[in-house]
């Protein structure tokens, strides 16, 4: 084997070289160099040891280090390293699309696959768009998401995508997308099923506002991961079905993160009870192992391109890779056979309790989430509910928080497109002892920004 780069060549070339996602090219050289992952925990090229918390971007399900998914990665390759889907199938994607149709619910039947979340929201976009040209409505191309919720940087996702921040300075944007209030709670007038009103009924304005017949599809995630897992209200999903339903609107259920046991279920609609129209999946599907993404559509979607002319006139070269598929197969099998979906409802309960163990700290204003997936609100006094200013948070987060976590050996992810929050998505297999490390370290990290703060 070639002799490996020494660690002060990657960071030169780095500096260099790499262009990262969402980061500024002037700090390239100095980010961490992650080298090796086993379970729970990752290493750096100075084999100092982290504990994930964040599943590297909410999507090692199943842990690091599976030899199992190497060893299907390793035999597909050997076996038919790549074939396309375009007038052509192969064992490994077929045979996962018929996985897939049979752990969706209702008619979900059909799978187009793509490469990750962003171009399965676009798949999800163009296909409702083409559904009701084939149906004699070809008016309905609008599609309606929520604010500082992120489903894609693409140009069609990016418009679905409804943080400011990350869109503004692509503008314009691909027409037709508008964005309905989220679910935040905390320190709202409105709570529960009264939230779930105003909220739905939001969704519902935009909609009659633009006219139905202009419509095509609401893009919802179960649990709206930006703003810092925005659970849905109780009745929240009902209502939006409802109101999809009355106005001829589809309904997509974008669960890139929320997926493959992250919230106790392989699909997310089903922990609250409603059939979505098409599901956006990636990331869990493969836990990472490969780039894989796929729109589970269904079969009253996919009924004018059966035995007709019409042709669904989109692609991806990578579109079923037959590694990813393999991976996403065996990744299944592990999720089932070592039932983590079950794993997550069993100590889901423990997590929380955990992590609310910090509410004593003067920062800590809100918990919250679902399964393993979890986001805590910062505010400068939670008995006053005094919120941070746009430089107080700044140097919460970029300048205290997350480097001191990660000094300190976690890995989680700070973020302020709303309020500042940090987030956690463990690996499934993470149980109490991860849990107590996780929050060891968050109550360390955030008492010294309390003392730093005052
Ligand atoms: C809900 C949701 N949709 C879409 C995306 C985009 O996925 P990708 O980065 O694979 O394109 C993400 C990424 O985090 C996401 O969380």
């Amino acid at each position: 084997m070639a002799e490996r780069t020494s660690k002060a060549e990657l960071r030169q070339l780095a500096r260099k070289h790499l262009w990262p996602c969402f980061s500024p090219l002037s700090e390239t050289g100095s980010y961490p160099v992650i080298v090796s992952g086993d379970g729970c925990y990752v290493f750096d090229d100075d084999g100092k040891r982290y504990l994930d918390g964040l599943a590297g971007l909410f999507l090692t399900n199943v842990g690091h280090g599976r030899k199992e998914l190497a060893d299907a990665a390793y035999e597909q390759a050997n076996k038919l390293h790549f074939f396309p889907l375009w007038t052509f199938a192969h064992p490994s994607a077929i045979e996962l699309a018929a996985k897939l149709a049979s752990l969706a619910p209702g008619d979900l039947n059909r799978v187009f696959f793509g490469s990750g979340g962003g171009d399965a929201v676009e798949t999800a976009w163009k296909l409702v768009k083409q559904y009701f040209r084939a149906m004699g409505q070809p008016g309905r191309y609008k599609v309606i998401s929520r604010n500082i919720a992120y489903h894609g940087t693409t140009l069609g996702a990016l418009a679905i995508t409804g943080v400011p921040e990350i869109r503004d300075r692509y503008a314009p944007l691909a027409p037709g997308a508008f964005h309905a209030r989220n679910t935040h709670a905390y320190l709202q007038k409105e709570q529960g099923e009264e939230l779930a009103e105003v909220c739905a009924n939001d969704i519902e304005r935009i909609i009659l506002e633009e006219g139905p017949e202009t419509v095509a599809a609401v893009f919802l995630e179960p649990v709206q991961n930006a703003g810092g897992c925005l659970v849905p209200p109780p009745t929240y999903f009902q209502r939006v079905r409802e109101i999809c339903d009355r106005h001829g609107v589809l309904l997509v259920s974008d669960e890139t993160i929320c997926a493959f046991g992250r919230l106790g279920h392989m699909f997310a609609c089903n922990r609250y009870g409603y059939q979505p129209d098409i599901i956006t999946c990636a990331k869990g599907l493969t836990s990472g192992y490969a780039p894989l993404g796929a729109a589970i559509v269904s079969d009253r979607l996919a009924e004018p391109f059966v035995d007709s002319d019409e042709t669904f006139m989109h692609g991806i070269t990578y579109s079923g890779h037959p590694i990813g598929c393999a991976i996403a197969l065996a990744n299944i099998e592990v999720l089932e056979c070592e039932n983590l979906p079950g794993r997550v409802l069993q100590y889901e309960d423990a997590f929380r309790s955990e992590l609310e163990t910090l509410y004593d700290l003067k920062f800590v204003g809100d918990i919250r989430g679902a399964g393993y997936f979890y986001g805590i609100e910062l505010v400068k006094d939670s008995a006053t509910h005094e919120r941070f200013t746009e430089a107080e948070r700044n140097h919460l987060l970029g300048g205290i928080l997350s480097p001191r976590t990660f000094e300190l050996g976690l890995i989680c992810r700070t973020e302020d497109k709303a309020e500042p929050v940090i987030q956690l998505s463990p690996p499934l297999i993470a149980g109490p002892e991860e849990f107590r490390e996780i929050v060891r370290i968050l109550r360390q990290a955030i008492t010294e920004a309390q003392e730093i703060m005052g």
